[in-house]
Order: C-alpha cells, then structure tokens, then sequence
C-alpha cells in the first residue's frame, strides 16, 4: 500500500417517496426509540432541511476540523486518487449532501462514465443535483434517494459495472465497528470485481480536539443535535421544549469514539401526539456515535469486508484519512 503524507441490505429504495408513510416511520422510530430503557433517537433524523443547513455551517466551524480537512486531502491529491480509481468510473457517493468534496474528482476523473449521488434529504440533494447539472453538462448524474444504511438499487445501466463507490465524511464512524463491516461488505458486493471504495475516516487523536469539533463554542453543534426535538415538534406533533434538553459531547477512551446525546435538564414530561414521555433530571437520549480509527485499524476493518486497501492519504497533522481500496 502506498502511503502519501501529502445487515442483511435490502434491494429496494428503503426511503419511500409518499410523505405519508415517511411520517409514520419516522413518528413509530421515535416512539421505539424512546420507550427503551436507556433512550435512542436514530442520526439519521438529523438531516431534515433545517438539520442539512445546520451540518453544512457545522463544517464551515473553526472548531469541526474534519471537513475542511477532509477537502485538503482531496484538493491535495485528487490526481494520485484518480489515478487509483482509474479511467471511466461510475462513481456513486453514499451520502452525498452537497457534493462538495466530490468536485475534485468530478474535475479530475479521465472519462468519467456517471455519477450517482445518494442521500436521504431528497429536496437538498435534488438541488445540488441540478446545480452540478449546470456545472458539469457532459456527465451524466443521477441522483437516488435511500437511506444507504438500509440498502438501495443501482440503476439497472449499471447493474453490471464495476463501481466506485465514494463515502466521505467520515461518516462510516457513525456506525459500531460490527455494522460498519456489514456495509462495508455489502458495499464490497455493489462494487464487484474490479470496483473500489474511496473512503475518509476520522484518525483518533486528543479527546480535547475531539470534543471541541463536536460542542463548539458558538453552539451551532447543539442546535443541530436539538434539531431532532424541534423536527419532532414540526413533525410529529411534539411539545418538547428546547429550554429544558442540552445537548451532550463526551470521548469514550476504550471505544476510541465520540457520543452525543441529548440531555433533561430538569424532570419532565413530553407529548408527543396523544403520547407521553417521562424524563428524569439528567436522563440522557443518545443520539450519535463518531468512531475514530487509526490508519492500521481502519484497513483491518475493511479487510474483513472483502477490501485491499491500496493507498491511503493524510494531512501534515494526521488529523484525518482518505483510503482506496478494492475488492478483494
Ligand atoms: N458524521 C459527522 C461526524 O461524525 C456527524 C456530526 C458532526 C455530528 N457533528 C455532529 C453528529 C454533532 C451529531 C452531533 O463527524
């Protein structure tokens, strides 16, 4: 490998288009969530509208390094990692948002065949599909909305051809390590023979570096994580009221991870429709982990999924990591 300083899936669209029955997955999640014991709500509720346009000023923070960093790397070595990826790529991005990093290889890929972006906000990534259309006229994009941690179709054109699939934002970390070897080997089985995986994940490093990145000082990060209460509140017919939750960064040093959580303030009791939810002074609802992985670990990872890595990209500090593997 060169080295530059420099589930059971289903196969269908899991995110269904009818607003209604969005509705109800989302109102009967919430209610599973919190009815456990120790209280979850799913990451993937953060990225409503509002929610995607909180995550989007959250990477502009001084503070939330990945990002910024993430695009250096990018900008940095787009030719080397197009090399690796090789002349007339299909390249689908899981988790697509606004398709900002994946400019640097849409300029540098030779004979790019398509690109298919994949996200779960359908109007933010709509737009940013129409947007790219107007800034890349030759290439033909087709954006798919799914939930990619459920499992989604590959149009049938490209059915049959080596893939590459592109999953930045290190939001592989997102998963436990058992659920990320899941996806990655059912990402392995969407690439094929022949396809790869470009992939950037968060390096571990000072807990203080980490909690900033996610508890910055102007509270841009809280907003987001309680974003989940008010889209209940918008959604769901909730009465949560944002005075009485904060939200929660804490470094887990055995895990390597990052959890955050939303936390009561005070005892209370929320309605969410005609139901009621009871909180205790203190009591947390968990609502992501962010997983930070050394180079050695990751590649370990990833070889239990069926993938070789073949290089891998870092900035100076070593904060953050861009990998190219191929299926095994
Ligand atoms: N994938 C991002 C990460 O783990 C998501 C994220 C950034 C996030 N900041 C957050 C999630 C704050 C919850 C709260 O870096």
């Amino acid at each position: 490998m060169t080295q530059s300083h420099c589930l059971e899936l289903k196969s269908s669209i899991a995110s269904s288009s009818d607003p209604n029955e969005q509705t109800s997955d989302f109102l009967n999640d919430v209610l599973t969530g919190l009815s456990q014991p120790n209280k979850e709500l799913h990451c993937k509720y953060f990225y409503d509208e509002l929610g995607s346009q909180l995550f989007d000023q959250i990477c502009e923070l001084p503070e939330y390094y990945p990002t910024r960093t993430e695009s250096s790397i990018m900008r940095a070595d787009a030719d080397a990692i197009c090399q690796h990826i090789g002349e007339g790529a299909v390249l689908v991005e899981y988790g697509s948002g606004s398709s900002t990093k994946t400019r640097q290889l849409l300029d540098h890929l030779v004979d790019q065949q398509a690109y298919l972006p994949v996200d779960i906000s359908d109007e933010h990534l709509l737009r940013t599909a129409d947007q790219l259309r107007l800034d890349y006229p030759e290439l033909k994009i087709t954006p798919i909305v799914a939930d990619f941690t459920v499992g989604f179709d590959i149009p049938a054109a490209y059915r049959d051809t080596p893939i590459t699939v592109y999953f930045p934002g290190s939001t592989i970390g997102n998963l436990p390590p058992d659920a990320a070897v899941k996806l990655l080997t059912e990402i392995a089985k969407q690439c094929q023979l022949g396809g790869g995986l470009l992939i950037g994940f968060d390096l571990d490093k000072s807990p203080e570096k980490l909690i900033a990145a996610y508890d910055d000082s102007t509270g841009v990060t809280a907003k987001f994580n309680l974003n989940l209460l008010n889209r209940i509140n918008r959604e769901l017919d909730g009465n949560f009221d944002m005075e009485n939750f904060s939200h929660v960064a804490i470094y887990n040093e055995e895990h390597t991870r990052i959890e955050i959580y939303i936390e009561s303030c005070i005892e209370q009791t929320v309605a969410i429709g005609e139901i009621e939810i009871k909180f205790a002074e203190g009591e947390r609802i968990f609502t992501e982990y962010s997983h930070k992985y050394s180079i050695d670990q990751f590649q370990a990872m990833a070889g239990r999924a069926g993938f070789a890595a073949d290089a891998v990209w870092t900035d100076d500090n070593e904060l953050f990591a861009v990998m190219h593997l191929s299926v095994k």
